[in-house]
């Protein structure tokens, strides 16, 4: 089995003993100014995980998507160059929306209101009558937003000068990411869900296990035993923005159905091959993605805001190759559907739990919920770097 490791990873006492342990202001779970200071000094200026390369697997398939807290649609192109890039879904003529569909493959792109067309790289090919425009060619190619791919992930930043490379955003765990089963994934299986609540309250419910034995007692049973009765995780580790877990497992864990077992064997034996399919990282990776690897699957989840109280949540499921029978299409559905099923036990407290937080003052954080204080603790810092240099400029 491998565990993997990308940096030091301490014990819970030693992890805790870096941070505070005091209460904390609630305010940023709850308050819209303080979420529009995180979307300009996180959001707009930080790598999002947006999309996987096997959705745009040739030379000008294209996928679109709406990011809306930037108010942003976008067209992720995989040019016929073999580079991934990232257009705003608007045509340079007078604004009109470029694509229409939400993917397809095109050798160029043409707007439906003058005929604008452009290419795969963006650049204007060609338009009617353009000598009559007093424009050059070139200052008329779609407008770009950065976009890198790491690990098979799409990675896009709204500043036109990121302060860093996605891999050194990731630094020492951008190794780690390429070797993950994600990497070389050629389908997924999705779930996409809304949530009435901040997208760190929502984050921090998968960054403790503190609830498991409460809000899980039947779907987190695997994680209980004498030795650890409340499940908690082993390990803690932090890199920059970053943080990771190393799960426990019940070593007699209570009998699977045979139903759940049959497709647990299905895809654990698709997932032998792979060199980390059982590896039990957990990736907290800033601002807002989860990657997790159980056994059989892998998968991400990102929590994108999409204002101070709503978050979508997005869970994909990896998966080596296309699904090519109907046994491995339950297999996944199955694995998708047990995700779900702890979802849906944890999101009535998740939004009761952000009805309440305003209510409060602060809130507290025990030694197992020291992911969240990071968390907390690097949204602080981001926020006050992005203020001070704002008063400096
Ligand atoms: S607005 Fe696109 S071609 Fe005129
Ligand atoms: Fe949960």
């Amino acid at each position: 089995m491998n565990v993997h490791q990308p940096f030091p990873m301490e014990t819970p006492e030693d992890a805790a003993g870096h941070f505070a342990t005091g209460p904390v202001p609630s305010l940023p779970y709850h308050d819209p100014e303080w979420w529009k200071l995180e979307r300009e000094a996180i959001f707009k200026r930080t790598w999002l995980h947006v999309a996987h390369i096997c959705e745009i697997p040739e030379p000008g398939c294209f996928i679109r998507k709406e990011i809306e807290f930037a108010d942003a649609s976008l067209v992720i192109v995989h040019g016929k160059d073999g580079v991934v890039r990232t257009f705003h879904n608007v045509c340079t003529h007078r604004g009109t929306e470029l694509v229409q569909e939400p993917s397809g493959q095109r050798g160029q792109f043409t707007c439906m209101y003058h005929r604008w067309t452009f290419n795969t790289d963006g650049g204007l090919h060609s338009a009617p009558d353009f000598e009559r425009f007093h424009v050059s060619k070139d200052s008329c190619a779609l407008k770009q937003v950065r976009t890198e791919v790491l690990a098979g992930m799409v990675f896009i930043n709204f500043d036109p000068e990121p302060r860093q490379s996605v891999r050194e955003f990731f630094g020492p765990i951008a190794e780690e990411m390429e070797k993950l089963p994600v990497a070389r994934a050629k389908d997924f299986t999705e779930f996409v869900y809304e949530i009435d609540a901040n997208w760190k309250l929502n984050f921090d419910n998968f960054q403790e296990n503190y609830h498991l034995r409460f809000i899980h007692p039947n779907t987190g049973a695997s994680v209980f035993c004498p030795e650890n009765p409340m499940g908690y995780p082993t390990h803690y580790g932090f890199s920059g923005p970053h943080r990771s877990q190393t799960l426990f497992t019940n070593p007699n864990p209570p009998p699977t159905p045979p139903v759940l077992l049959e497709g647990f064997m299905r895809g654990m034996a698709l997932a032998k091959d792979e060199p980390h399919g059982f590896q039990k990282t957990d990736f907290k990776l800033y601002p807002c993605l989860h990657i997790v690897g159980l056994p059989p699957h892998q998968y991400s989840h990102t929590h994108m805001p999409l204002g101070p109280h709503r978050t979508r949540g997005t869970i994909r499921m990896y998966w080596p190759e296309k699904a090519d029978c109907a046994s491995r299409l339950f297999s996944r559905e199955m694995s998708t559907f047990s995700v779900r099923d702890v979802l849906c036990e944890d999101r009535p407290a998740v939004e009761a739990g952000q009805r309440g937080v305003a209510r409060i003052d602060q809130v507290h954080f025990q030694d197992h919920e020291v992911l969240l204080r990071h968390l907390y603790d690097t949204v602080q810092q981001e926020v006050a770097d992005y203020l001070a240099e704002r008063e400096a400029s």
